[in-house]
């Protein structure tokens, strides 16, 4: 097994709408007072005002990277109108990492938009690229010192979101459905008939990155990508063509749509299969996940392979991780993800960082139950309460991937 350089990325990532708390002037806010059976994010985990103490948490527990985001909906609360004191509480958040000693890997937008934004049309409006742009030039201000940006969080997934708003609106949907709970929301979209997100919403996502990147680009030293679910899909006998067919509208579009850019972000949690119908929901087993998903930690080796193949750009693995009360079958899950990842690297793969999902227990788009955090919350305290993993990867984190590697030939 090869020596890991000396500057690879060992951190973990969050999205400020699931963790910060009272995101009022964003789409999702509106969305959860909507929406019958999802629950509020409300103050979230307060990491709004609590950031330093998770950054401390992560960085004395071994780590180099912190991957978080800003969010638009506050930088932005109306259109044009730019809150300073917003600006200055995000480049607080990035001194504050560089201070510790994390490296800032930062998200430009995860999921959420000013709820204005979402009013006028969303990603589809023709207003859309202007604002983005218009975000993006003001958020540059406070990049200085950032060396890794990724413009969206899973194109991929936000254009299932508009999707699943689409047959919503138009009646095909009784119930609005979380985007990242696998079990609901695949029973209801195969109950919809619908397909995967469809290539339209694809190429206008590629769109609105491509109209960004040189922003960022001019305006900062940071390299630019964006981060993109990976579903490791694999053939049902007999159906390797469809697997193609499938994998290009649910994942390589997106994959393509990195071309040009400095870095990708690899997203993995799962596999699953392709037979001729199309994605194969997740088989009821015992081993599942909390969102219904199969425990595949396998995933992320294959969906690093895919993405190196594919792009043959530096990969940051931006998330991997595990829904689970249960902290001994995270850390066998993740010792197994980063076998795959060290393998793919052995083969050639140019890795250059690994951060799980997440940092915190947190909000999970409409959910509290599934818990992916190396640190739990108490929710009416805040208390922090680290768990056995935050140390394990933390060593991990310290030793370069020594430790592991120990672990893995002994
Ligand atoms: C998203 C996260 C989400 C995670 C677990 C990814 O789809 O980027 O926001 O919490 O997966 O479902």
């Amino acid at each position: 097994m090869n020596h890991l350089p000396a500057s690879f990325l060992w951190g973990a990532s969050t999205a400020p709408h699931q963790i910060e708390g009272n995101n009022i002037n964003s789409d999702w806010w509106a969305r959860e007072a909507m929406m019958p059976g999802m629950e509020p994010s409300g103050d979230a985990v307060d990491s709004y005002h609590r950031y330093r103490e998770d950054m401390e948490l992560l960085a004395h527990a071994g780590f180099n990277a912190y991957r978080f985001g800003i969010e638009w909906a506050r930088i932005e609360p109306r259109p044009g109108q730019i809150s300073r004191a917003e600006l200055a509480h995000y480049r607080r958040m990035i001194d504050t990492a560089l201070e510790l000693g994390l490296e800032p890997v930062i998200t430009l937008q995860h999921f959420t938009t000013p709820a204005w934004f979402a009013a006028e049309g969303g990603w589809l409006s023709d207003r859309a690229i202007d604002r983005f742009q218009s975000f993006v030039t003001t958020a540059t201000q406070i990049l200085g010192g950032v060396n890794w940006v990724a413009t969206m969080n899973e194109p991929n997934m936000q254009a299932m979101t508009i999707m699943i708003q689409e047959a919503y609106q138009s009646g095909h949907l009784a119930e609005w459905q979380s985007p990242t709970v696998d079990g609901e929301a695949q029973r209801e979209r195969i109950a919809a008939n619908l397909p995967v997100p469809e290539p339209r919403i694809g190429h206008r996502m590629v769109e609105l990155h491509h109209a960004v990147r040189d922003i960022v680009r001019e305006h900062t030293d940071a390299k630019v990508g964006w981060t993109i679910a990976n579903p490791a899909l694999t053939p049902t006998p007999g159906n390797e063509d469809k697997l193609v067919e499938v994998r290009y509208a649910q994942e390589d579009l997106y994959l393509q749509g990195s071309r040009g850019d400095d870095w990708v972000g690899v997203q993995s949690y799962s596999s699953q299969q392709v037979d001729q119908n199309g994605i194969v929901p997740h088989p009821e087993h015992p081993d599942n996940t909390q969102t219904g998903a199969a425990y595949r930690p396998d995933a992320l080796e294959m969906a690093v392979r895919h993405t190196w193949e594919v792009t043959k750009l530096p990969i940051l693995v931006t998330e991997n991780g595990i829904p689970t009360g249960d902290d001994d079958r995270r850390i066998a899950y993740t010792t197994e993800a980063l076998r795959g990842m060290m393998a793919a690297i052995d083969d050639g793969a140019d890795v250059r960082g690994y951060l799980h999902w997440s940092l915190l227990d947190n909000y999970e788009w409409g959910h509290w139950h599934p818990t992916f955090g190396l640190i739990a919350v108490d929710r009416e305290t805040f208390e922090r309460k680290p768990k056995p993993s935050l140390t394990w990867l933390g060593d991990i984190a310290h030793t370069n991937g020594a430790s592991l590697t120990e672990a893995l030939t002994s």
